[in-house]
Protein backbone atom coordinates (compact mmCIF):
# COMPACT_ATOMS: atom_id res chain seq x y z
CA UNK A 1 0.00 0.00 0.00
CA UNK A 2 1.01 3.54 -0.79
CA UNK A 3 2.36 5.87 1.91
CA UNK A 4 1.31 8.65 -0.12
CA UNK A 5 -1.97 10.52 -1.37
CA UNK A 6 -3.04 13.11 -4.26
CA UNK A 7 -2.97 16.64 -2.41
CA UNK A 8 -2.90 18.45 -6.01
CA UNK A 9 -3.95 17.42 -9.89
CA UNK A 10 -1.34 18.40 -12.19
CA UNK A 11 -3.47 21.42 -13.64
CA UNK A 12 -3.68 22.42 -10.02
CA UNK A 13 -0.11 22.43 -10.03
CA UNK A 14 0.45 23.80 -13.15
CA UNK A 15 -1.88 27.17 -12.31
CA UNK A 16 -0.28 27.24 -9.09
CA UNK A 17 3.36 28.04 -11.02
CA UNK A 18 1.82 30.22 -13.56
CA UNK A 19 0.80 32.10 -10.42
CA UNK A 20 3.88 32.11 -9.21
CA UNK A 21 6.04 33.17 -11.94
CA UNK A 22 3.72 36.16 -13.15
CA UNK A 23 3.44 37.09 -9.39
CA UNK A 24 7.84 37.51 -9.26
CA UNK A 25 7.93 39.00 -13.29
CA UNK A 26 5.43 41.45 -12.08
CA UNK A 27 7.57 42.22 -9.06
CA UNK A 28 11.35 42.40 -10.82
CA UNK A 29 9.18 44.39 -13.39
CA UNK A 30 6.97 46.31 -11.23
CA UNK A 31 10.05 47.70 -8.24
CA UNK A 32 11.34 50.19 -10.83
CA UNK A 33 8.02 51.94 -11.09
CA UNK A 34 7.34 51.93 -7.49
CA UNK A 35 10.72 53.83 -6.66
CA UNK A 36 13.44 55.22 -7.86
CA UNK A 37 15.86 53.51 -5.43
CA UNK A 38 15.00 50.10 -7.20
CA UNK A 39 15.46 52.01 -10.84
CA UNK A 40 18.26 49.03 -11.01
CA UNK A 41 16.16 46.49 -11.77
CA UNK A 42 15.12 47.80 -15.31
CA UNK A 43 18.43 46.56 -16.67
CA UNK A 44 16.60 42.95 -16.18
CA UNK A 45 14.13 43.94 -18.79
CA UNK A 46 16.63 46.09 -21.43
CA UNK A 47 15.10 49.63 -20.10
CA UNK A 48 12.05 51.25 -18.74
CA UNK A 49 9.97 50.78 -21.46
CA UNK A 50 10.63 46.74 -21.68
CA UNK A 51 9.69 46.91 -18.23
CA UNK A 52 6.52 48.76 -18.24
CA UNK A 53 5.76 46.32 -21.36
CA UNK A 54 6.60 43.40 -19.11
CA UNK A 55 4.19 44.26 -16.20
CA UNK A 56 1.77 44.79 -18.40
CA UNK A 57 1.70 41.24 -19.90
CA UNK A 58 2.74 39.73 -17.12
CA UNK A 59 -0.43 41.50 -14.77
CA UNK A 60 -2.82 40.13 -17.75
CA UNK A 61 -1.58 36.37 -16.96
CA UNK A 62 -1.36 37.24 -13.17
CA UNK A 63 -5.00 38.46 -13.14
CA UNK A 64 -6.53 35.78 -15.04
CA UNK A 65 -4.72 33.01 -13.58
CA UNK A 66 -4.96 33.67 -10.23
CA UNK A 67 -8.80 34.82 -10.73
CA UNK A 68 -8.73 30.89 -11.85
CA UNK A 69 -6.82 29.46 -8.91
CA UNK A 70 -9.23 31.34 -6.61
CA UNK A 71 -12.71 29.57 -8.30
CA UNK A 72 -10.92 26.18 -8.00
CA UNK A 73 -10.09 27.13 -4.28
CA UNK A 74 -13.35 29.05 -3.23
CA UNK A 75 -15.02 26.14 -1.75
CA UNK A 76 -12.00 25.06 0.28
CA UNK A 77 -11.34 28.68 1.79
CA UNK A 78 -14.15 30.31 2.25
CA UNK A 79 -15.84 28.98 5.38
CA UNK A 80 -14.27 29.00 8.83
CA UNK A 81 -15.39 26.28 11.24
CA UNK A 82 -15.63 25.27 15.00
CA UNK A 83 -11.69 23.48 14.25
CA UNK A 84 -10.80 26.70 12.61
CA UNK A 85 -11.82 28.51 15.32
CA UNK A 86 -9.64 26.12 18.24
CA UNK A 87 -6.59 26.56 15.28
CA UNK A 88 -7.09 30.73 15.40
CA UNK A 89 -7.39 30.98 19.61
CA UNK A 90 -4.21 29.05 19.77
CA UNK A 91 -2.11 30.61 17.08
CA UNK A 92 -1.95 27.73 15.37
CA UNK A 93 0.29 26.23 17.84
CA UNK A 94 3.09 28.64 16.02
CA UNK A 95 3.63 30.33 19.49
CA UNK A 96 4.10 27.59 21.65
CA UNK A 97 6.19 25.07 22.70
CA UNK A 98 3.95 22.19 23.73
CA UNK A 99 2.90 19.99 20.36
CA UNK A 100 -0.85 21.45 19.23
CA UNK A 101 -3.07 18.79 17.60
CA UNK A 102 -5.99 20.54 15.28
CA UNK A 103 -8.51 18.97 13.52
CA UNK A 104 -7.88 20.94 10.10
CA UNK A 105 -9.50 20.32 6.71
CA UNK A 106 -7.50 20.65 2.90
CA UNK A 107 -6.46 24.24 4.44
CA UNK A 108 -5.42 26.08 8.26
CA UNK A 109 -7.22 29.33 8.80
CA UNK A 110 -3.73 30.98 8.29
CA UNK A 111 -4.37 29.23 4.26
CA UNK A 112 -7.64 30.68 3.76
CA UNK A 113 -6.84 33.74 4.91
CA UNK A 114 -3.80 34.15 2.95
CA UNK A 115 -5.75 32.47 -0.14
CA UNK A 116 -8.85 35.46 0.15
CA UNK A 117 -5.93 38.31 0.93
CA UNK A 118 -4.84 37.35 -2.81
CA UNK A 119 -8.21 37.13 -4.60
CA UNK A 120 -8.57 40.08 -3.35
CA UNK A 121 -5.24 41.92 -4.09
CA UNK A 122 -5.55 40.35 -7.89
CA UNK A 123 -9.04 42.07 -7.81
CA UNK A 124 -7.71 45.29 -6.95
CA UNK A 125 -4.36 45.67 -8.07
CA UNK A 126 -6.08 43.99 -11.68
CA UNK A 127 -8.85 47.34 -11.68
CA UNK A 128 -6.25 49.74 -9.98
CA UNK A 129 -3.78 48.38 -13.34
CA UNK A 130 -6.14 49.40 -15.91
CA UNK A 131 -7.05 52.93 -14.43
CA UNK A 132 -2.82 53.14 -14.52
CA UNK A 133 -2.70 51.80 -17.33
CA UNK A 134 -4.78 54.28 -19.47
CA UNK A 135 -4.59 57.35 -17.08
CA UNK A 136 -5.75 59.84 -19.74
CA UNK A 137 -9.08 57.95 -20.10
CA UNK A 138 -10.35 58.66 -16.40
CA UNK A 139 -11.17 61.44 -14.21
CA UNK A 140 -7.63 62.43 -12.11
CA UNK A 141 -8.81 60.97 -8.78
CA UNK A 142 -9.74 57.82 -9.69
CA UNK A 143 -6.16 57.19 -11.23
CA UNK A 144 -4.75 59.07 -8.28
CA UNK A 145 -6.76 56.38 -6.43
CA UNK A 146 -5.82 53.86 -8.53
CA UNK A 147 -1.74 54.07 -7.44
CA UNK A 148 -2.67 54.27 -3.54
CA UNK A 149 -4.30 51.03 -3.64
CA UNK A 150 -1.69 49.54 -6.30
CA UNK A 151 1.06 50.09 -3.78
CA UNK A 152 -0.41 49.63 -0.49
CA UNK A 153 -1.68 46.06 -2.51
CA UNK A 154 1.39 45.35 -4.02
CA UNK A 155 3.61 45.51 -0.62
CA UNK A 156 0.51 43.40 1.60
CA UNK A 157 1.08 41.01 -1.13
CA UNK A 158 4.53 40.30 -0.87
CA UNK A 159 4.51 40.48 2.66
CA UNK A 160 1.88 37.83 3.14
CA UNK A 161 3.64 36.11 0.30
CA UNK A 162 6.81 35.39 2.13
CA UNK A 163 5.46 34.35 4.77
CA UNK A 164 3.90 31.76 2.47
CA UNK A 165 6.76 30.46 0.63
CA UNK A 166 8.57 30.24 4.31
CA UNK A 167 5.58 28.54 5.37
CA UNK A 168 5.03 25.97 2.82
CA UNK A 169 9.19 25.18 2.58
CA UNK A 170 11.50 25.56 5.43
CA UNK A 171 8.44 25.40 8.01
CA UNK A 172 6.75 23.10 7.40
CA UNK A 173 8.50 20.07 5.69
CA UNK A 174 6.91 18.25 3.42
CA UNK A 175 4.64 20.75 2.53
CA UNK A 176 6.12 21.76 -0.83
CA UNK A 177 6.11 18.68 -2.26
CA UNK A 178 1.92 18.90 -2.92
CA UNK A 179 3.36 21.51 -5.60
CA UNK A 180 6.44 20.02 -6.66
CA UNK A 181 4.76 16.37 -6.96
CA UNK A 182 1.12 16.34 -6.86
CA UNK A 183 1.31 13.65 -3.50
CA UNK A 184 2.43 14.02 0.00
CA UNK A 185 3.23 11.71 2.84
CA UNK A 186 0.19 10.06 4.85
CA UNK A 187 1.91 10.88 7.56
CA UNK A 188 2.42 14.28 6.55
CA UNK A 189 -1.64 14.48 5.76
CA UNK A 190 -3.02 13.23 9.42
CA UNK A 191 -0.46 15.98 10.86
CA UNK A 192 -1.49 18.58 9.31
CA UNK A 193 -4.79 18.47 7.74
CA UNK A 194 -6.25 15.34 9.65
CA UNK A 195 -10.02 15.81 9.08
CA UNK A 196 -8.91 16.48 4.74
CA UNK A 197 -7.15 13.15 5.30
CA UNK A 198 -9.82 11.28 6.84
CA UNK A 199 -12.64 12.57 4.34
CA UNK A 200 -10.64 11.50 1.81
CA UNK A 201 -8.92 8.30 2.07
CA UNK A 202 -12.06 7.37 4.92
CA UNK A 203 -9.36 6.46 7.06
CA UNK A 204 -10.20 7.09 10.58
CA UNK A 205 -7.10 6.11 12.61
C1 LIG B 1 8.37 30.11 -4.60
C2 LIG B 1 7.16 30.51 -4.29
C3 LIG B 1 6.06 29.61 -3.77
C4 LIG B 1 6.12 28.37 -3.17
C5 LIG B 1 7.35 27.54 -2.83
C6 LIG B 1 4.76 27.97 -2.88
C7 LIG B 1 4.36 26.76 -2.32
C8 LIG B 1 3.07 26.37 -2.09
C9 LIG B 1 2.69 25.08 -1.55
C10 LIG B 1 3.64 23.96 -1.17
C11 LIG B 1 1.34 25.06 -1.44
C12 LIG B 1 0.47 23.90 -0.94
C13 LIG B 1 0.23 24.02 0.55
C14 LIG B 1 -0.53 22.84 1.07
O1 LIG B 1 -0.64 21.83 0.39
O2 LIG B 1 -1.02 22.92 2.22
C15 LIG B 1 0.85 26.34 -1.91
C16 LIG B 1 -0.47 26.72 -1.93
C17 LIG B 1 -0.92 27.94 -2.33
N1 LIG B 1 -0.15 28.94 -2.89
FE1 LIG B 1 1.86 28.96 -3.10
N2 LIG B 1 3.90 28.96 -3.29
C18 LIG B 1 4.66 29.98 -3.83
C19 LIG B 1 4.19 31.16 -4.37
C20 LIG B 1 2.87 31.55 -4.36
C21 LIG B 1 2.39 32.84 -4.84
C22 LIG B 1 3.30 33.93 -5.43
C23 LIG B 1 1.05 32.85 -4.65
C24 LIG B 1 0.05 33.92 -4.97
C25 LIG B 1 0.34 35.15 -5.27
C26 LIG B 1 0.67 31.57 -4.06
C27 LIG B 1 -0.61 31.21 -3.73
C28 LIG B 1 -0.97 30.00 -3.16
C29 LIG B 1 -2.32 29.69 -2.73
C30 LIG B 1 -3.55 30.63 -2.84
C31 LIG B 1 -2.28 28.39 -2.23
C32 LIG B 1 -3.46 27.60 -1.64
C33 LIG B 1 -3.76 28.05 -0.23
C34 LIG B 1 -2.59 27.97 0.71
O3 LIG B 1 -1.92 26.92 0.78
O4 LIG B 1 -2.29 28.98 1.37
N3 LIG B 1 1.81 30.82 -3.91
N4 LIG B 1 1.92 27.11 -2.30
Amino acid sequence: MSNYIERFSTSERVLHWIVTASFFTLLLSGLGLYSRLFTGYFTFFGGGQNAILVHKIGGVIFFFSSLYMYVNHKKDISTFDQDDKEWVSQQGGYLSRKAAHFNIGKYNPGQKLFALYIAAATAVLGISGVFIWMPLLFPRWIVQISLLSHGLMFVGSIMFVIVHVYLATIGNPGTIDAMLYGDVKKNWAKKHHPKWYKQTTGDNQ
